[in-house]
């Protein structure tokens, strides 16, 4: 397995083994490695002759506000992790290697990242869909792999390759979790025991939503005000959103279709959680 420090070495590898013929797969991550990610790196393996991943935290996703000086970090344990599931390259460069001083540039998706986690978190796609595109351009992979869990970054970065006319396959893989149904996420770790039983409340909201669904409910405030009762009566959570929303335009529905987004985002403690659904009729 290589590991990969600098943009220029990057680009150069991966040009050479284009030109052998080789399909190049990316996953990238922000590192804290954990069984969701090693999943997207299996599913790009399987697709690929070369599983490159990018290990980044990237600085510029983050506002002044939120928990980049924290965000968990284990170079050694993710490597060791990669080794395992078969990864032939790591790119893992330093921020100033990636952000070049004067950059004036960036990628900006309009619509689709004005609602649900656009509302709270305004600049966090700016930041996303940049250094993705950078990483594209670096990594020159045929296909990059994305999980579900982030929906709305999955979208994002699938309309970014459309409008751009980018020559890259995006693949989307359903949400890992924990036994219990915890989905899993590196910031799980900033949880408490305590907390982490209340964060049990966005799968089991899903849950209930479905249910909902299944017995026939069509009215999308109904189903969102159990589903923001149910959390709420759980200690330590605060709700940042709640939507039932057309799974492409990300838009609040007035009233359900055959196939709806059910989304959250809520607050355990100062952790910040993010799970979602399609709710579907099964019959159909
Ligand atoms: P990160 O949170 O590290 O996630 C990397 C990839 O793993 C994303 O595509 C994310 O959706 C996927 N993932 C995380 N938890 C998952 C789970 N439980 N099941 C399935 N997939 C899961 O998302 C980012 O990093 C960054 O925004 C990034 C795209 C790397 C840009 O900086």
């Amino acid at each position: 397995m290589q590991i990969i420090r600098s943009v220029e070495q990057m680009q150069k590898t991966a040009e050479a083994l284009r030109l052998e013929g080789k399909i190049l797969a990316l996953v990238p991550t922000m590192g804290f490695l954990h069984e969701g990610h090693l999943e997207l790196m299996r599913v790009g393996k399987s697709h690929a002759d070369q599983l490159m991943i990018s290990i980044f935290v990237n600085p510029t996703q983050f506002s002044p506000t939120e928990d980049f000086d924290q965000y968990p970090r284990d170079t050694e344990g993710d490597i060791e992790k990669a080794r395992q599931v078969g990864v032939d390259i790591v790119f893992m460069p330093e921020a100033d290697e990636m952000y070049t001083p004067g950059a004036q540039t960036s990628v900006l998706v309009h619509r689709v990242t004005q609602h649900l986690c656009g509302r709270s978190r305004p600049t966090f796609f700016e930041g996303v869909t940049t250094v993705v595109c950078k990483l594209f351009h670096i990594m020159k992979p045929h296909i990059a792999v994305f999980g579900q869990k982030d929906y709305q970054q999955l979208t994002v970065v699938s309309r970014m390759v459309m409008d751009l006319n980018m020559d890259i396959r995006i693949i989307g893989v359903p949400t890992v979790r924990d036994p219990d149904g915890l989905a899993m996420s590196s910031r799980n770790n900033y949880l408490s025991p305590e907390e982490r039983k209340s964060a049990l409340s966005l799968k089991k909201s899903l849950d209930l939503a479905d249910e909902m669904f299944n017995a026939g409910e069509r009215d999308p405030a109904i189903i969102k005000k159990a589903v923001e009762a149910f959390i709420e009566n759980h200690p330590h959570a605060r709700i940042d959103y709640v939507s039932l929303c057309d799974p492409v335009t990300l838009e609040d529905l007035e009233t359900l279709e055959n196939e709806n987004l059910l989304a959250l985002a809520v607050w355990i403690g100062k952790t910040r959680l993010i799970d979602n659904r399609l709710i579907r009729d099964k019959k159909e």
